[in-house]
């Protein structure tokens, strides 16, 4: 990979990169055209497909992650991927079962909260895989999604921490037709649970209309979205968090441009989503 990309970079050619743990969806999709639209028209996109096991507790879903490789590098291409870059587990961390490796990348900062607090070595595996995937694809830009709006807060205060001369870019989340954010996880959710799962959007669009003209502090608020929740039964809530987007620390009063983050869980199925307001 590592070798392409610098026959690339050599000619010139601008490389962009959409990391991804594969099973793609249309939200994985819309972020390779962003990735073709940030590198021009004689760049090269790169999607990254590995499912990376640092980022999962033990307690979590790393073995039943969805895969499906075949299925995955067809939707690249059609998205106009121009490279697939799919390594195994000893080509990411080799010597790991034998205790030999031991580097690891740590924000320090923005990681301890919401998703943080949830998932305490969650984004220690994050930032640890995207640092190498920087250093194997040398990526001019690299596509994110707001969807995972920490995970990307996290990545660019890496970038500019440690100086990786990469330009990182937020898109948008993709949504299916009723609301819910695309997700590969989705998948696990039966019929009942698929049906109540459209409420994290539309926990979301309440709170966004109730700040639409006033500014509310955030304890009733929480207990009014905690209220609102009991809507969809099999829904329970793990957090709800107000904060300053630029800086992902909690505000205490929630007005127009507060963003709202919050994370649901539907029997073994943890959902997130978020949005400014
Ligand atoms: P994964 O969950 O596969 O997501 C890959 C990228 O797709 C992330 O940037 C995520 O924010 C984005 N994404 C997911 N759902 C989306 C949606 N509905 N709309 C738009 N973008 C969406 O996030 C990861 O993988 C991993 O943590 C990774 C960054 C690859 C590191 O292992």
């Amino acid at each position: 990979m590592q070798r392409l990309a610098k026959q690339w970079r050599h000619a010139g050619t601008r490389v962009g990169l959409v990391p991804t743990m594969g099973y793609l969806h249309a939200g994985h999709l819309s972020l390779v055209r962003e990735a073709r639209r940030q590198a021009g028209s004689n760049g090269r996109v790169v999607v990254s497909i590995y499912v990376n096991p640092t980022q999962f507790a033990p307690t979590e879903d790393l073995a039943s992650y969805p895969r499906d490789l075949p299925r995955d590098l067809k939707l690249c291409r059609a998205a106009g991927a121009d490279a697939v870059f799919a390594p195994d587990d000893a080509d990411m961390y080799p010597g790991k079962s034998q205790g030999r490796y031991s580097t690891f990348v740590t924000e320090e900062n923005l990681g301890r909260i919401m998703e943080g607090a949830a998932r305490p070595s969650h984004f220690r595996g994050v930032t640890t895989v995207v640092a190498k995937l920087f250093n194997l694809v040398l990526p001019d830009v690299a596509v994110f999604g707001q969807k995972d709006f920490q995970q990307a807060a996290i990545v660019q205060r890496m970038v500019a921490d440690l100086n990786f001369p990469v330009r990182i870019v937020a898109a948008p989340t993709h949504r299916e037709a009723d609301g819910l954010a695309m997700s590969s996880r989705n998948q696990y959710l039966d019929a009942a649970q698929r049906a109540e799962a459209v409420i994290l959007f539309h926990a979301l669009q309440a709170a966004k209309a109730a700040v639409a003209k006033k500014t509310i502090p955030v304890a009733p608020l929480k207990k009014d979205l905690q209220e609102f929740l009991t809507a969809a039964p099999l829904a329970r809530l793990d957090y709800v968090e107000f904060f300053d987007p630029a800086t992902l620390q909690p505000v205490r009063q929630v007005k127009r441009g507060t963003h709202m983050a919050l994370a649901v869980c539907f029997g073994k199925t943890r959902l997130i989503d978020n949005a400014r307001l």
